[in-house]
């Protein structure tokens, strides 16, 4: 396919050493000698004056990084010394304050770190100092991604502080090997329901983490079955510790899904409810083992009452009572429990039109603000519904006041195109962390919940479902790996605009050619966009075949039991979530949201069927009608898509070419696959409705 001149171009730029393995940590040889010129002093000398495991990563992964990108290899020295040198260090370092005005550590948290250039005795020094030791390890890989960037490193002043505290990932993989909606090959963990021998594999995986700054991870599947019951007790326990101490080592806080029932199957009891005094025993004593392996063990995530999974309901119990079951055995050791409110009625009768999936959650948890122990936070999916390409934020948000709360978002791309597709999320979530809940007047937005700025929240941040598996470029899709990478910036510091996170991706994946970053770019940032368009309009939602969520049908949910509906009759679609006639579920809001949601009139065209049932008539604020908006959006979808793959192929010879190829073919599946959802679309609909389109274009 590629002809001699392409390979000697790509040989040039030294594109042969990129490996999509390596993701944004790509090392290649810097071939701008007069970056190398500027800068070289400095990397040539590594002073590490203090000592840790997450330190001895950081000081790991310069060296590495410096011997690929300069190749050079540093000598390191516990001590300074005369001459110029990257020092890490901490705040308590008796040196620092001679060069630090140790009052910016006051101001930012225990993660956080300052990189600063300073001439130490004729000497250039750059210090990368943690308030702790993980701020140096973060420190270390913000100073890399500088290097990668080809910034100028020697006049560098950056203070820098997470904005979150919990900075998760769930993992929802299967010991099978099998990862519920995992579309990137199987676990890195588990394979034939034990834990693989792949351990590198898992270190790799902790460095990719951490230079995102992620602190936390749960390493299997919120549905707890039978085999993963298993995993808090001796028989896989010793195999948790050794994963645990990998993450460790890059300040990484490791955690399990448990099985809420766990007092029966393991503990022989009859019984999980959670006021019987057996059954908390159980959880003691079982908490105590676990933490007997992993001392520094972060706790459970629970999935309870929700998709047939066990809970407290059954007992007649309400899940603070559940949770704090969990958390008494757990406080004393400093563990956590992440509580999932994702819990409704999945037996739902299609008929019945009152019963309203989206209230659900608001409905089962608003009750029991402030009757949850500390030590619990309530983990929310970004929606109401589920993780769907366009929803309202969930009205949970900024609804407790008096509980911890952690945002969910979902970075596996399950309604969003399966990692086939592309679809970067990142301008999804920035819509979501920037949205005004109103809670506390204007201005309380779900960033400032979240990381419980608002109400001084003890536990707070924002924890996502991973999308990485063991194929070799982890994500499946190469273009994927930017929502795994943006989705651990974002969260570092939601303020952040896409714009810069795509920046960075791009540059640190790819390398600094202007033209590969121009396209990039724009087929990052236009591809929500231009998914929505092709997939359900107007924040309906669904349409999808059902269980396993790829492709259309429209009536895939319609008549099922999961509460998912679209109410398409030949006058109209959308569902009526109004106070005044319909499920109620606007008045979830605080009063500016619930009014513009309410009425209309102001309810936002890209969300007016998630909350109104109206015609296909409707003119939307756009001022094309909803029949007209659903045939416009189907076409223009298709055409965006195809211009996916002419943009992309532009970069061949730029880019190496096992991504390039890998994307290419991902582009004409995801092209081809649109045509599909245009054409089932645009048929129901014109034929629900027997309105042609105004631009006569082919419909079936
Ligand atoms: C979605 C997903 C399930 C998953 C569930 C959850 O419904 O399709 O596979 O178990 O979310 O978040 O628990």
């Amino acid at each position: 396919m590629k002809n001699n001149s392409t390979e000697i171009q790509v040989e040039q730029l030294g594109l042969s050493q990129y490996d999509d393995y390596s993701c944004w940590l790509q090392y290649t040889k810097i071939t701008n000698q007069k970056w190398i010129e500027n800068n070289q002093s400095l990397l040539s000398q590594i002073e590490v004056l203090t000592s840790s495991l997450v330190v001895e990563s950081a000081m790991q992964e310069i060296l590495t990084a410096i011997n690929g990108m300069v190749e050079i290899t540093p000598s390191v020295s516990t001590e300074p010394k005369n001459q110029s040198a990257i020092v890490l260090t901490t705040a308590a370092d008796p040196l620092v304050s001679d060069y630090v005005d140790l009052q910016v550590f006051e101001s930012i948290n225990n993660e956080g770190y300052i990189i600063t250039s300073v001439a130490v005795e004729g000497y250039r020094k750059l210090l990368l100092v943690g308030k702790t030791d993980k701020g140096i390890l973060y420190a270390a890989f913000h100073l890399l991604r500088l290097i990668k960037m080809e910034e100028d490193i020697k006049q560098l002043h950056i203070v820098e502080s997470p904005t979150n505290q919990l900075r998760m990932l769930n993992e929802w993989d299967n010991m099978d090997g099998s990862i519920e909606r995992g579309y990137a090959g199987n676990s890195l963990y588990f394979e034939d329901n034990r834990f693989t021998e792949n351990f590198e594999r898992i270190k790799d995986y902790a460095r990719l983490l951490s230079s995102i700054g992620i602190n936390g991870i749960s390493i299997n599947n919120v549905n707890v079955h039978e085999v993963e019951t298993d995993l808090i007790t001796e028989k896989f326990l010793p195999d948790v510790a050794r994963v645990a101490d990998i993450f460790r080592a890059y300040g990484i806080k490791t955690f399990l899904s448990a099985n809420y029932a766990s007092s029966i199957q393991l503990g022989g009891l009859d019984t999980a409810d959670p006021l019987d005094e057996g059954v908390q025993q159980f959880w003691i004593k079982k908490v105590k083992e676990v933490y007997s392996y992993i001392p520094d063990f972060g706790g459970f995530v629970i999935k309870a009452d929700s998709e047939h999974r066990p809970g407290p309901f059954t007992y007649n119990r309400n899940h603070a009572d559940g949770a704090n079951m969990l958390a008494r055995a757990l406080e004393p050791f400093g563990g956590i429990v992440f509580w999932r409110c994702f819990v409704y009625n999945c037996l739902q009768d299609w008929r019945d039109r009152s019963t309203d999936r989206a209230r659900a959650a608001y409905d089962h948890f608003k009750p029991l603000d402030g009757q949850f122990m500390d030590n619990v936070v309530l983990q929310i999916k970004n929606g109401p519904m589920d993780f769907q390409v366009r929803e309202p934020v969930s009205p949970l948000f900024g609804a407790m006041p008096n509980t911890n709360q952690v945002l969910e978002f979902q970075v596996a791309q399950e309604y969003t195109g399966q990692q086939r597709h592309l679809c970067y999320l990142i301008p999804q979530w920035k819509e979501v962390l920037d949205f005004d809940t109103y809670a506390k007047g204007e201005g309380s937005t779900v960033k400032r919940i979240v990381n419980g700025e608002l109400y001084s929240n003890k536990l707070s941040g924002i924890t996502a479902v991973t999308n990485t598996g063991n194929d070799r470029n982890w994500t499946g899709h190469t273009l994927a790996q930017a929502n795994f990478y943006g989705y651990g910036r974002l969260i570092w510091n939601p303020d952040l605009t896409a714009e810069e996170i795509t920046e960075e991706w791009i540059k640190i994946t790819f390398g600094n050619d202007p033209e590969v970053f121009e396209t990039v770019s724009s087929m990052l940032l236009n591809s929500w966009e231009i998914y929505e368009n092709y997939t359900a309009p107007l924040g309906v939602g669904w349409m999808v075949n059902i269980h396993h969520h790829y492709g259309p049908s429209v009536d895939g949910y319609e008549y099922s039991v999961w509460g998912t509906y679209h109410f398409a009759d030949w006058k109209g679609i959308g569902v009526n979530r109004t106070v005044k006639d319909g499920t109620g579920y606007t008045g979830q809001y605080f009063k500016e949201v619930s009014d513009m949601y309410e009425s209309l009139d102001t309810c936002p065209d890209e969300l007016v069927l998630f909350f109104h049932h109206v015609p296909y008539t409707h003119k939307l604020k756009s001022g094309v009608s909803v029949i007209q908006h659903i045939y416009n959006t189907h076409f223009e979808g298709v055409e965006q898509a195809d211009q996916l793959v002419e943009n992309w192929k532009q970069l061949e010879g730029k880019i190496d070419s096992a991504r390039f190829e890998g994307v290419l073919s991902r582009l004409q599946e995801q092209a081809d696959h649109s045509r599909e959802w245009r054409d089932q679309i645009n048929t129901y609909f014109y034929r629900k409705s027997g309105i042609a389109d105004e631009l006569g274009r082919e419909i079936y």
